[in-house]
Order: structure tokens, then C-alpha cells, then sequence
């Protein structure tokens, strides 16, 4: 019987469905990922993973698989894998794409509202009991509406914020690696190079997946083009952005806030100084975290693992 290594606690019908064909063992926590060792010391033994974005598949562990078919990541972004050290093994990649555009796409217009109009700090002020009397410019923040959004990574997610923006009256703007027309003609986007994007957009929200060429893309010099009034919205990978230097911005009042889902070093610490700050909105990578979302991603990922342990084609493989 094939065996199955999930490397975190998921919903128990997704386990008991897999269950009735395979030998399947799960790391059984919600809170904590699966030690290196043991991942090192199961991924011997297993057939198939079903992996999380907080665990590194990299050459170490897919040389330590001789009976390795496929990984199932539950999620859309695979960054964690060395995709092509695992083709060159014969080893398939799957990942969860779809199924979080709407989601995340929530997520992101979220953080672009909270962080925009301090809705984290206004309900702080309430439960410390700092509402004395109402003031006109009592935790007066900025619009969203009619303001332009800068979309830097304009897939499927990138599209579903655009529409979102688009009920809210926005100009939309976006930088990709090839155009959208589909997003132009619907929601009026217009494709700019990156520097006509920093320099012109109210909210700049990056989406972009973590690859060689994103790695580091958003430093000094492109909070230094930025309005002094813009927000910086990050719903990508942390590593897309020189922390260093957002910090910087933010402190030197470059930008005027920060919305941030994913950061360079996760779980980010309580003492750092992003965390710290009035104008920072920081939420702990919880992107396509709705239950019913969370769920179909399982299934996805299960599903994918059952197709090519049952020699037939995954339904979502990642290509390099
Ligand atoms: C993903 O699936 O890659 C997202 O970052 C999850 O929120």
C-alpha cells in the first residue's frame, strides 16, 4: 500500500477519504510545522507529501525519497519546492491554484481598507477605553474609493482585487510580465512599467510570486519613487520586498502605511519593528485562510496525490 506523509494537521474527511486506499500518517498539529528530522526521516519511507508553504522541499529532502512520486503543496504559490530538482528526479508538483483566487482577493481589498482607514487601530482605541468624545479628525485615515491602485503581479488574484477596485470607483493600474487585455477591457487597467506605477499609484499592492527575478524587486530606490501618501500593500511573498528597507521608508515617511500578509522571515516576531508600528497592518499569511476555502485546497491537494498514485494525470501539476 502506497504511503502518505502529511506534514500538518487537515480536515479528518480529507484524511479518512485518502485513508481507505493508502497508509497515511499525519504530523498532528495545528500550531507547530513538522520538525526537519522527522520530515527528513518520512519522506524515506512515502510515496506522496502534502505539504504546506512553511515546509522546504529542497534537494535534501528529494534526494532522501527513493519512493517519492509527487508532492501536493496546499497552495497556490510553490516557492518552498525546488520544482526542478524534482522534475529532474521524476518527482511531480502539484499546487492549489483557483480555488483562492476569490479569497485571497478578499484578503488583500481588506488589507488595503484596514490599512487605509486604521480600522485595527480605531478598534484597538475602542477596548482600551480611549473613546472620550467624537472629533472630526478622530482616527481620520485616507479613501480608497476613486483613489488608483498599482498592481504589481496581475494574475489570476491581481485580476480578482481589479475587480473588486473597480466597484470602488479606482483607476488600476498594474506591471506584469505579460499584458492583460482581458483586465483592460473590463476594469480599465492599464499596463505601466513598474517606475510610471510606483510613481503614480495611492495603494501599491504586490502580488507577485517569489522567483529569481522578484526576489528583492521592491528596495530603497522604489520607495523612494513612491508617493509620500501611498500605501504599501503586500499579499505576494515576503521575500519580493527588502524589509530593511520598507522599514526605512516607513520611518523616514517615504510611504504613509504598510498592509502586510507575508513578510521575509515567517512567523515574524512580536518585537520586530514592522509589527511595532501605528501605520503598519500586519496579519500572519492568512491569504486564502476562509474555512471553506482551506477545505477545497485540502481536497485539491488529496485529490492530486490520489490521480498520480493511481497512475493517472494530477489535475493542477506545476510546470517549471
Ligand atoms: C498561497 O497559497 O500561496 C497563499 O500564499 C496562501 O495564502
Amino acid at each position: 500500500m502506497s504511503k502518505i506523509f502529511i506534514t500538518r494537521k487537515i480536515d479528518e474527511a480529507v484524511i479518512d477519504e485518502l485513508k481507505k486506499s493508502f497508509d497515511v500518517e499525519v504530523w498532528d498539529s495545528e500550531d507547530e510545522a513538522v520538525p526537519r528530522d522527522i520530515l527528513l526521516e518520512k519522506v524515506k519511507e512515502s510515496q506522496a507529501l502534502l505539504t504546506m508553504l512553511s515546509d522546504q522541499i529542497d534537494k535534501e529532502v528529494l534526494s532522501n525519497a527513493p519512493l517519492l512520486k509527487v508532492v501536493a503543496n496546499m497552495a497556490v504559490g510553490y516557492d518552498n519546492i525546488d520544482v526542478q530538482a524534482a522534475e529532474k528526479a521524476g518527482i511531480i508538483v502539484t499546487n492549489t491554484p483557483d480555488v483562492l483566487t476569490d479569497t485571497t482577493a478578499d484578503l488583500a481589498f481588506s488589507l488595503i481598507l484596514a490599512t487605509a482607514r486604521r480600522i485595527p487601530e480605531a478598534a484597538e482605541y475602542i477596548k482600551k477605553g480611549d473613546w472620550t468624545s467624537w472629533s472630526p479628525y478622530l482616527l481620520a485615515g485616507h479613501d480608497v474609493h476613486h483613489k488608483t491602485l498599482g498592481i504589481i503581479g496581475m494574475g489570476k488574484i491581481g485580476q480578482a482585487v481589479a475587480k473588486r477596485a473597480a466597484g470602488f470607483d479606482m483607476d488600476i493600474l498594474y506591471h506584469t510580465r505579460s499584458r492583460k487585455t482581458e483586465a483592460e477591457e473590463q476594469f480599465g487597467a492599464q499596463y505601466k512599467s513598474l517606475n510610471d506605477l510606483l510613481e503614480k499609484a495611492d495603494f501599491v499592492l504586490v502580488l507577485a510570486p517569489l522567483t529569481d527575478e522578484t526576489r528583492g524587486m521592491i528596495g530603497a530606490e522604489q520607495f523612494k519613487i513612491m508617493k509620500e501618501s501611498a500605501i504599501f500593500i503586500n499579499v505576494g511573498r515576503g521575500p519580493v520586498v527588502d524589509e530593511k528597507a520598507l522599514i526605512e521608508a516607513l520611518e523616514n515617511g517615504e510611504i504613509a502605511g504598510a498592509g502586510l500578509d507575508v513578510f521575509e522571515k515567517e512567523p515574524i516576531s512580536k518585537d520586530h519593528p514592522l509589527v511595532a508600528m501605528k501605520n503598519v497592518v500586519a496579519v500572519p499569511h492568512i491569504g486564502s485562510a476562509s474555512t471553506e476555502t482551506r477545505f477545497i485546497m485540502m481536497k485539491l491537494a488529496a485529490d492530486n496525490i490520489k490521480a498520480v498514485l493511481n497512475g493517472e494525470k494530477p489535475l493542477t501539476k506545476v510546470s517549471v
